[in-house]
């Protein structure tokens, strides 16, 4: 995909690389982002979109336009994390007051998004995918649901992270900590807190 984009930039042609990731908390998201940087050696670019609305509304599109421009002027990932903050759909805003306002934003992120070269790979993430403009998601070549992990796949999680770093727990201690919950943050805070016991 990251070749098409770059062949296709040498044709002059627009075609980004762009993948949205939607899914309920916790499912690994915004850690994903990180693992695309790390696997692509690039530079992650991120911006969370829950913390540069500003109390002067005027200054989030500026601000939103600098984000932007910095990311575009290197090869990166760049991680456009909980869009649903602002990109809210157009047709449920009554267009008035800070409504109005919000839709002026969104109009803002999509034109500094159709700028964005092609060499420069786009993820966004949202648990909330029914709140999105869907202008703004047909944007995306890509639409991925991380849904969480079944009882076997965290226990697998756990087992890679540790032969990672060269440990291992057997299957109770395993066992003990998947059981009762899916929520892969609790899942890790647990393996880390028994890792730093038996350390
Ligand atoms: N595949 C995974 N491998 C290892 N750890 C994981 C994985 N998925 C989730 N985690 C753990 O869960 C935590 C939460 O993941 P993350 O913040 O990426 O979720 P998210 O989907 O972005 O959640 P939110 O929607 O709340 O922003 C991570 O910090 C990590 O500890
Ligand atoms: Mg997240």
């Amino acid at each position: 995909m990251a070749e098409v984009s770059q062949k296709l930039m040498e044709l002059q042609i627009p075609y980004k690389n762009a993948t949205l990731l939607y899914g309920p908390p916790e499912t690994g998201k915004t850690m994903f982002a990180r693992y695309i940087a790390f696997k692509k050696a690039l530079p992650l670019c991120y911006l969370n979109f829950s913390r540069i609305i500003d109390s002067y509304m005027g200054s989030t599109a500026k601000n939103i336009a600098k984000a932007f421009a910095y990311a575009s002027s290197n090869s990166c990932i760049f991680m456009l994390d909980e869009v649903d903050t602002i990109s809210c759909d157009r047709k449920s805003t009554s267009g008035k007051g800070s409504d109005g306002e919000m839709s002026r934003i969104t109009v803002t992120l999509m034109q500094e998004f159709d700028k964005i070269p092609n060499d420069v790979i786009v993820l966004a993430a949202t648990n909330r995918y029914d709140l999105l403009d869907s202008a703004f998601v047909s944007r995306f070549s890509t639409k991925q649901e991380m849904k969480p992990f079944t009882t076997e796949e965290n226990q697998k999680m756990i087992q890679m992270f540790l032969s990672d770093i060269g440990y291992e727990f057997d299957e109770t201690e395993i066992n003990r900590i998947v059981k009762g919950t899916h929520d892969q943050r609790e899942i890790m805070s647990k393996t880390i807190q028994l890792l730093a016991e038996k350390i």
